[in-house]
């Protein structure tokens, strides 16, 4: 019976979510929405059946090796899943699962207003029109076309193939990297790359969309910057540790790279200040996926998983 099983919601999420989750099952709720520490992350999932968590919530293995046995579950309100040690959950039998599909467009558009914010200088106008702005000049904020341009998308899944379409209505040119070759008809025209630093080599603008791994933790270094061309813009809707923060803010600084649009931080929320400093920066919260109607898919998505574990059946979006 779905109705006797009780589950720990970590974070405050959508009303919809919490209204069809207690439809459902005997919910706890995080009604102060801070993330737990780790020991009270534990006591809470005392006597629990699974856990609703969400990417601000460390469920690494010295979390999961604590958790009760009476845990079979663990989803994430989220698609990414760096913050899950899987193989500890493995090991203890505990199913994880995430949100897949259901934040990609939003994503998208998301890389899309960080193509156009960074590009079109939009912190320097805003922050222009609330001070002191005496009027249009011919070469005030002249920022950068993308008409033309050429976008590199370094990992082409869902997230990136959507980035993908809005970016060629813009009249942008294709390509990518992927660890797979895409058929012809998920490529679209673009041009493929066989590795990230060929990629780099034409990307006038480059949008990062691949997940947070080893291989690609801190990827963008000082490095990889120096392949760019001259006056790229770098976008970054994937993970913050995907880049080299002092390295990019040393690049924002000297203007080997243009501008950075970025929505995800190493450490967030704490980013590295160096950014605030740097007015070539578009930067967001983390909104990616924020839309009302995205987070509230993200929530039944994950509640869609719990059910068919407790249904006995294989949840749509298994990990482990
Ligand atoms: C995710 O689901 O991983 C996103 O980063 C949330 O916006």
């Amino acid at each position: 019976m779905l109705g006797q099983k009780k589950i720990l919601i970590t974070r405050n999420v959508p009303d919809a979510v919490i209204n069809r989750a207690r439809a459902t099952y005997q919910t706890t709720l995080n009604n102060d929405d801070e993330p737990y520490g780790a020991d009270q992350m534990i006591e809470l999932a005392q006597g629990k059946d699974a856990i609703l968590c969400t990417l601000t919530n460390d469920m690494s293995r010295t979390v999961i090796e604590r958790l009760p046995n009476s845990i079979c579950a663990i989803a994430t309100f989220s698609v990414g899943y760096e913050h899950i040690d899987l193989e500890a959950a493995r090991e203890r039998g505990i199913i994880v699962t995430n949100t897949p599909g259901v934040l990609t467009e939003a994503t998208a558009d998301v890389a899309l207003l960080l193509i156009l914010g960074a590009s079109r200088r939009a912190r320097e106008g805003a922050e222009m029109i609330a001070g002191d702005w005496s009027g249009w000049t011919p070469t005030q904020l002249m920022g950068l076309s993308m008409q033309t341009k050429r976008l590199g998308i370094l990992g082409m899944g869902d997230i990136g193939r959507a980035c993908a379409v809005r970016a060629r209505a813009f009249g942008m040119e294709i390509h990518y990297h992927n660890r797979t070759r895409l058929s012809p008809e998920l490529e679209e025209g673009a041009t493929y790359h066989g590795s990230a630093e060929e990629l780099l080599k034409v990307s006038d603008f480059l949008s990062l969309h691949c997940p947070l791994s080893p291989d690609t933790k801190y990827f963008l270094n000082e490095e990889r910057i120096a392949l760019l061309p001259p006056n790229p813009v770098v976008i970054n809707t994937s993970r913050g540790p995907v880049i080299d923060d002092e390295a990019l803010i040393a690049a924002l600084k000297s203007g080997r790279v243009a501008a950075a649009g970025l929505d995800v931080f190493d450490g967030e929320p704490k980013l590295n200040p160096g950014y605030l400093n740097c007015k070539n920066a578009f930067l967001l919260p983390h909104l990616g996926s924020a839309t009302i109607e995205t987070r509230n898919a993200m929530g039944f998505t994950a509640l869609d998983n719990l059910d068919a574990v407790f249904s006995g059946e294989e949840p749509p979006n298994k990990l482990v």
